[in-house]
């Protein structure tokens, strides 16, 4: 059976999904894809609601997303759920963001693990507090041997506060004497960010019509290509993540060459 009748057959797609489905290339899939989630204050104000709904909603997004992802062949996923400038939300905001996070792994994780999903983290879990850092380890350790995807969640994320402390480690082992200056290179610097064991991302989506990358994996996202939709975050599903897979693969990829 070819990748393609494998993936149709675990989907029920709609007429138009058929429409995107068929028109991918599933052999030339990002590994890799990064989503910066967006909206769901606007989207909750839309409807009348209080924001903290549209973050309910966002889990819902993040599960579909993830569940097909498994499906197809992307190997990791990564969310922006949280970034280090997102403390200067109203403290009621804040809490029951941190809360969300931490019902939502309870609620999901037995799933998530049965569906072979290995759940890791980027960004400073100490600041979130014991609580939040022991729930995120021990799922990282129940899951670390999941191979279908790799859900990565950004959680007190930075990409500026990630080099900076990758630089910090880098010099400390310079002026320790147990690294040589010269062997201070790309690839060197890459395996020490939290993203080090992974690809980095060939997609990088945000939804929500804002065109910005806000201090999102600013060194592996070097090369990907930006993928921005007016969608916003809560109504993100299945057939937004084709429209930019489909997108991705029309894109002429040339990493500063010519063709
Ligand atoms: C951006 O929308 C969204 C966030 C800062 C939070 C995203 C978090 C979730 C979807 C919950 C994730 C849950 C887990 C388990 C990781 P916004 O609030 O900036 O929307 P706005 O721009 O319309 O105000």
């Amino acid at each position: 059976m070819s990748i393609e009748a494998k993936i149709r057959k675990d989907l029920q797609l709609n007429e138009y999904e058929e429409t995107i489905f068929s028109k991918i290339d599933w052999k030339n899939c990002p590994k890799h894809i990064a989503i910066i989630m967006d909206g769901n204050g606007r989207w909750a104000k839309s409807q009348g609601k209080p924001r903290t709904y549209g973050h309910k909603k966002g889990v819902d997004s993040i599960h579909s997303i993830v569940e097909l992802c498994g499906k197809i062949p992307v190997e990791y996923v990564t969310f922006y759920a949280f970034s280090t400038e997102n403390w200067k939300r109203t403290e009621s905001e804040v809490s029951m963001l941190l809360g969300l996070f931490s019902s939502s792994l309870k609620k999901y994780l037995n799933q998530l693990s049965d569906q072979g999903v290995r759940i890791n983290v980027i960004g400073d879990l100490s600041k979130m507090g014991p609580k939040i850092q022991k729930e995120f380890l021990d799922a990282n350790e129940k899951t670390k041997s999941n191979t279908k995807i790799c859900m990565n969640l950004a959680l007190n994320y930075s990409g500026r506060a990630d080099l900076t402390r990758v630089t910090k480690e880098i010099a400390l082992e310079v002026s320790s004497g147990k690294l040589d200056l010269e062997k201070i290179n790309e690839d060197y610097i890459s395996q020490k960010l939290y993203t080090g064991f992974m690809p980095e991302p060939e997609l990088m989506i945000r939804t929500s019509g804002e065109n910005r990358l806000s201090n999102f994996m600013l060194w592996e996202n070097a090369y990907s290509e930006f993928y921005f939709t007016d969608v916003h975050w809560p109504d993100f599903r299945e057939v937004h993540l084709f429209e930019a897979i489909l997108e991705y693969q029309n894109r002429n990829r040339k990493f500063g060459g010519l063709c």
